[in-house]
């Protein structure tokens, strides 16, 4: 719901500010101590996004850009932040702490033209990879994309990305199908049997966010 406080004109924040605590989805507890939050991406993202790709390793970006770019240009960061909310959730993972923020991960979908379909794509920092955040990723969106109604998820993998062919397969389990293009592997994930296989494994609600209704939620 929008107030409406008086006819005033607000300045942006100069710095981005922490997301409200009713906006986080999810979080996940590191070993170490760490616990990375999840949230919709938000127009001020920007320089936490750019700062993370600046620093991601080339064997990161070309998994995820399928191009061996040593950089993210600008335009292709603006291109990912525009996204239109009736196609497309992006979903970012934050650790956050009083004297700073950092974005760790990221993981979108784009609805696509067939029905109750939509392309699915996730990228984590180098420093916090294999250490669960993908799977968790791609655990969430499941049960975001199947609220929405979407029940397949498609994904492109070139066949050097072992660890996310691994992660895919075993999340998705029996709903996985993959596809050799001659390029890259074409997958098909079944976002319900996501969600079926992952029933057993908790989403953790942050404090004050009620799970009631919602027979996965744990
Ligand atoms: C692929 C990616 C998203 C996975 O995220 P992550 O947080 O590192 O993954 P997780 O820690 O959840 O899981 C990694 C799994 O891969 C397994 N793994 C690691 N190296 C592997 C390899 N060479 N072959 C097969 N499996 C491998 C790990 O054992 C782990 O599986 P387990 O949990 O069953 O033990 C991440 O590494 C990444 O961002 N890579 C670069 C960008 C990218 O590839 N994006 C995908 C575009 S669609």
């Amino acid at each position: 719901m929008h107030h409406i406080v008086g006819v005033q004109t607000v300045k942006p924040p100069a710095e981005p500010q922490p997301a409200p605590p009713d906006e986080w989805l999810a979080e996940l507890p590191l070993s170490g101590g760490a616990t990375v939050r999840f949230r919709h991406l938000r127009p001020d993202d920007e320089s936490f996004i750019a700062d993370a790709a600046k620093t991601a390793s080339r064997e990161t970006l070309l998994h995820r850009f399928f191009s061996p770019i040593r950089r993210v240009p600008p335009e292709l960061l603006h291109q990912l932040l525009a996204i239109n909310r009736d196609r497309e959730t992006c979903v970012l993972g934050v650790v956050a702490s009083s004297e700073s923020t950092r974005i760790v991960c990221g993981a979108r979908y784009v609805r696509l033209a067939q029905p109750a379909t939509a392309e699915i794509a996730l990228t984590v920092h180098d420093d916090f990879q294999r250490r669960g955040l993908g799977t968790f990723m791609v655990r969430l969106l499941a049960r975001l994309a199947r609220a929405e109604g979407l029940r397949w998820f498609e994904a492109e993998v070139m066949a050097s990305n072992e660890r996310m062919l691994h992660v895919f397969r075993k999340v998705a389990a029996g709903g996985f199908t993959a596809h050799w293009t001659g390029d890259n592997y074409h997958l098909v994930l079944d976002v319900r049997a996501i969600v079926r296989e992952n029933s057993g494994t908790s989403i953790i609600s942050p404090p004050g966010r009620s799970c009631s209704g919602d027979p996965d939620c744990s």
